[in-house]
């Protein structure tokens, strides 16, 4: 990779000063940090010009790519007649039925600008119907940035179940309080879990693919029979599975209907929308004609229901839709996957690729990783080491992280990212 230009520094160094030199938690080191000028299909180009194959996407909603023409059009058509009304408009009420129409849970859809706003609200929406005050994660599950979603999320070692470890300084301890922790594929420990706090537990929140890790067989069937049995409520955080895993997300792939579903990232086609989905029962709870009357849980936001993400949204779904889409989709990551696995085998380096789906993540490790004290056990510095090696090979993607693909993706692009790949274990080894 070439160099970045002085003109490129000069735009870093500005960024390090306004805005402490990044957008979140996202931070490539100083030597490989980029400033993008833009995308294209499976593309991003640096503003030296300099191209990377995108695996970050967005950080997930650009399943179809970047800039996809259908996009691009119906979001430069919806800008010419207003970009946001704070009101029912048409394109939010069409892509409320789509997705009622793709996805088992849904019967109603309450829209929310980012995923964080969607888990916090589903959480809320279930303690406000069950009138019960605990809610239940896992650990290493990621549901965004709300105080409540920020619990044994990342934690630097195992937790403590059920007690949670904070992700984060600034969340009030109260908190702490009121989330349970139970290890994702351990059915037993849920069990107990559940069994010992039932009558305080108002939902359990998980992705149905927890960040790369999939349910092991019958961990989701028993944790829907769990639930049901226990008077508690189901969320499935569906804002990365959603339409990704299949049309109708970690609910038909895997075959188990929550009750709540948080969605985000591909529903705003690379817009800002999010959404809670599931039986108009539970969402009347939101219904602003029950305050002051009954149980009455707050939802609100200015950019609710924005009429650009939801053109953007259904343009994508249309996509999304055709014939062939998933298998094309599939195709594509197996080809890495596999290609990946060979790589390394070749190296004796042992890695372990988890993943299900348009979504994969490799750790260095002789063991499979099936939770999150297995992850913790991985080699992440080696992980990190191959993601910035790839960088500077020519890949965008968040190191030691997961990789998102999309129907861009060409053949080619597998090639390239392949000998990528390889440069990049030999640089490890
Ligand atoms: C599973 C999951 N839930 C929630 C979120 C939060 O979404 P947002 O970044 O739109 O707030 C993310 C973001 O990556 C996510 O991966």
């Amino acid at each position: 990779m070439q160099p970045r230009s002085a003109e490129q520094e000069r735009l870093l160094h500005r960024a390090a000063s306004a805005v402490g030199g990044c957008l979140g938690t996202f931070r490539l080191p100083d030597d490989l940090a980029i400033v993008i000028a833009r995308g294209s299909g499976s593309r991003v180009w640096d503003t030296d010009g300099r191209e990377f194959i995108d695996y970050v996407l967005g950080s997930g909603p650009l399943l179809i790519g970047h800039a996809h023409p259908a996009v691009v059009a119906a979001v430069q058509r919806q800008a010419e007649l207003g970009s946001t009304f704070y009101t029912l408009n048409q394109p939010i009420i069409e892509l409320a039925e789509r997705m009622i129409d793709a996805i088992p849970c849904a019967e109603q859809v309450k829209f929310v600008s980012s995923g964080t706003e969607a888990t916090l609200h589903a959480m809320r929406i279930a303690r406000a119907y069950t009138g019960k005050p605990l809610v239940l994660k896992f650990e290493g599950g990621f549901h965004g940035v709300n105080d409540y979603a920020l619990m044994s999320a990342m934690a630097p070692r195992p937790t403590d179940y059920p007690r949670p470890i904070p992700d984060s300084a600034g969340i009030p301890s109260e908190v702490e309080a009121d989330v349970l922790v139970a290890r994702w594929n351990d059915v037993d420990l849920l069990r107990e879990v559940m069994a010992t706090h039932a009558d305080r537990l108002a939902a359990v929140i998980c992705e149905p693919l927890q960040r790369s890790l999939v349910p092991a067989p019958g961990f989701l069937a028993e944790l829907r029979e769990l639930t049901r049995r226990h008077g508690v409520l189901l969320i499935f955080d569906e804002i990365v599975t959603g339409f990704r895993l299949a049309y109708g997300g970690g609910q038909e792939r895997y075959g188990v209907v929550p009750d709540l579903a948080t969605y985000g990232k591909v529903i705003g086609g690379g817009y800002p929308l999010a959404a809670v989905a599931g039986p108009a029962e539970i969402l009347a709870v939101t219904d602003p004609t029950r305050r002051g009357k009954a149980p009455f849980a707050y939802l609100s936001g200015t950019l609710n229901g924005n009429p650009i993400g939801a053109v953007a949204g259904l343009a994508t779904l249309d996509v999304l839709r055709a014939p062939g889409t998933y298998e094309r989709l599939y195709a594509t990551t197996e080809r890495l996957t596999s290609g990946l696995r060979a790589l390394a085998a070749e190296r004796d380096i042992p890695i372990f690729v988890a993943g299900d789906g348009p979504v994969f993540q490799v750790f260095f490790t002789d063991a499979p990783v099936h939770d999150y004290p297995g992850v913790l056990k991985t080699d992440r510095a080696r992980a990190r080491a191959f993601g910035l090696a790839c960088v500077e090979r020519g890949l965008f993607l968040n190191p030691g992280e997961k990789f998102y693909v999309s129907l861009a993706h060409t053949d080619e692009d597998v090639d390239r990212t392949l000998e990528i790949f390889a440069d990049a274990l030999d640089a490890i080894a």
